[in-house]
C-alpha cells in the first residue's frame, strides 16, 4: 500500500487548485467538491469504458456527499474528439439543466479530459471544471496545466482554450485496469520529466522498472507526484506557454511529426514522444550539447521500457522533417527543439538546418 493521500497546488493566483494523488482519493471526492461549494446537480463526463470500472464509486462518493449525479457519455477514441460531441455535451449539459455554479467532472484519459473541458469552458462562458484521470498519461499530464481542446481536419488540438481546472483527483487504483501498452506509453512521458527537470525522477525509473511495470502502487504513487509537482511548477510560472512551459515539448516536435507521418494510426502518443524523445537527444549529441554516454542512458531507459528508439524503414525521414517544419509550434519555417544537455536539464534552439537534420536522422543510431 502506499498510504496516505498527497496533495500538491498548482499555483496561479486566485485559479490556484489541488492536486489530490494516492490509492483510493475518488473516495473522498464528493467530500472535496461539496466543500468547493458546487450546486447540487453535477454532471460526469466519461465514456463506456471508463465508467464501467469506476463510474459506481465516482457516483457513490458524489451521491454520499449529497449530490445529484448525471452521466453523459461520449465514444471512445481519439476519433471522436472533435466538435460533433462538444456539441451533444453542451446539450445534455442544458439538458440537465446546470447552472453557473454547477460542475462537471471529467472521469476519463485525456481524451475525456480534453473535450469535457473544453465544454465546461464555454458552457455559459464557463462553469467549474473538475479532473478525475484515469490513464497514466492524463494522470502525469493532460489533466494539469489547464490546456483543453478538441482537434478538426486542420489539425489535432486546433480548437480550444486555456481553462483550469478547480480540482484534480488522482486516483491510482484506476491504473490496476489500464490496458499495458497505455501505461508504457504514459511512462514516456515521465521520462521526459526527468529528462528535462529531474535527474534524480530519471534514476528512480531506471532502478524500478519491475515496480512501475508491476504497478506497485507506491512506485506509481512517486512517479506521477514527481511528474504532477515538475508540470505545476513550470505550468505557475507560464500558464500560457510564452517561455519555460515550452520545455514540456521536449520530445514533441519529432514526436507530432511522427504521429503526422503514420496518420495517427500507428503510434499512441506517448511511444511517438518516447521516439522524439531520442531522435532529438541524437541531434543535441550530433550538436555537441550531449555527452555519448547521457545519449546512451536514454536510449537504455526508452528501450527498457518498450517504448520505440527507432522506427521501420519504410517511414521516410524527408517526410518527417517536412511535417516538422509544417507543425503548429513551428513559426517562420525555423523548427524548435527541446534539446537535453544532461539528464535534467534542456536547452530550447531554432534553426537548425534541415539538412542537418535529416542528416542525424538518416544516420545509423
Ligand atoms: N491537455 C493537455 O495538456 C494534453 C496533454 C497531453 C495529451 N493530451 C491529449 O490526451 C489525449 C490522449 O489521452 P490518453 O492517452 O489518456 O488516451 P485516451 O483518453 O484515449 O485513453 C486511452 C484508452 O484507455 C481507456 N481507459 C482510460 N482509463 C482507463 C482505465 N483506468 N482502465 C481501462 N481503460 C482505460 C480509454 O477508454 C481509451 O480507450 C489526446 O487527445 C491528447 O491530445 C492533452
Ligand atoms: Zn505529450
Amino acid at each position: 500500500m502506499s498510504g496516505l493521500i498527497d496533495n500538491l497546488t498548482v499555483n496561479l493566483g486566485e485559479r490556484s487548485y489541488e492536486i489530490s494523488i494516492g490509492a483510493g482519493a475518488i473516495d473522498s471526492l464528493g467530500e472535496k467538491l461539496s466543500s468547493l461549494g458546487f450546486n447540487k446537480k453535477i454532471v460526469i463526463v466519461s465514456n463506456e469504458t471508463v465508467f464501467k470500472h469506476y463510474g459506481a464509486c465516482v457516483s457513490q462518493s458524489l451521491n454520499k456527499a449529497g449530490f445529484e449525479v448525471f452521466p453523459i457519455f461520449i465514444p471512445d477514441g481519439e476519433a471522436y474528439k472533435d466538435m460533433r460531441y462538444v456539441e451533444s455535451v453542451l446539450n445534455e449539459m442544458f439538458t440537465v439543466g446546470l447552472d453557473r455554479k454547477s460542475a462537471v467532472v471529467a472521469l476519463g484519459g485525456g481524451v475525456v479530459g480534453d473535450l469535457a473541458g473544453f465544454a465546461a469552458s464555454i458552457y455559459m462562458r464557463g462553469i467549474a471544471l473538475v479532473q478525475v484521470p484515469t490513464t497514466l498519461l492524463s494522470q502525469v499530464d493532460s489533466s494539469v496545466g489547464g490546456k483543453t481542446g478538441v482537434n478538426n481536419p486542420f489539425g489535432k488540438n486546433m480548437i480550444g482554450t486555456f481553462y483550469q481546472p478547480r480540482f484534480v483527483c488522482i486516483d491510482i487504483d484506476t491504473l490496476k485496469t489500464l490496458p499495458e501498452r497505455e501505461l508504457r506509453a504514459g511512462i514516456a512521458e515521465v521520462i521526459k520529466y526527468g529528462i528535462i527537470r529531474d535527474a534524480a525522477l530519471f534514476a528512480f525509473l531506471k532502478d524500478n522498472r519491475q515496480k512501475i511495470l508491476s504497478r506497485d502502487s507506491a512506485a506509481l504513487k512517486h512517479i506521477i507526484h514527481t511528474s504532477c509537482r515538475i508540470k505545476a511548477e513550470v505550468v505557475s510560472k507560464d500558464e500560457r506557454e510564452s517561455g519555460l512551459r515550452e520545455i514540456l515539448n521536449c520530445g514533441h516536435t519529432a514526436g507530432h511529426a511522427l504521429e503526422t507521418v503514420t496518420q495517427y494510426t500507428q503510434y499512441l502518443h506517448g511511444e511517438a514522444v518516447a521516439w522524439g524523445m531520442y531522435a532529438e537527444a541524437r541531434i543535441a549529441a550530433a550538436l555537441g550539447l550531449l555527452p555519448a554516454a547521457a545519449l546512451k542512458e536514454i536510449r537504455d531507459l526508452i528501450e527498457g521500457y518498450g517504448l520505440p528508439t527507432s522506427i521501420p524503414k519504410g517511414i521516410a525521414i524527408g517526410s518527417l522533417v517536412e511535417a516538422m517544419i509544417y507543425d503548429k509550434k513551428t513559426v517562420a519555417g525555423a523548427i524548435k527543439f527541446v534539446l537535453p544537455t544532461e539528464i535534467g536539464k534542456v536547452k530550447i534552439i531554432k534553426g537548425i538546418e534541415k539538412e542537418f537534420i535529416l542528416s542525424v536522422l538518416k544516420s545509423e543510431t
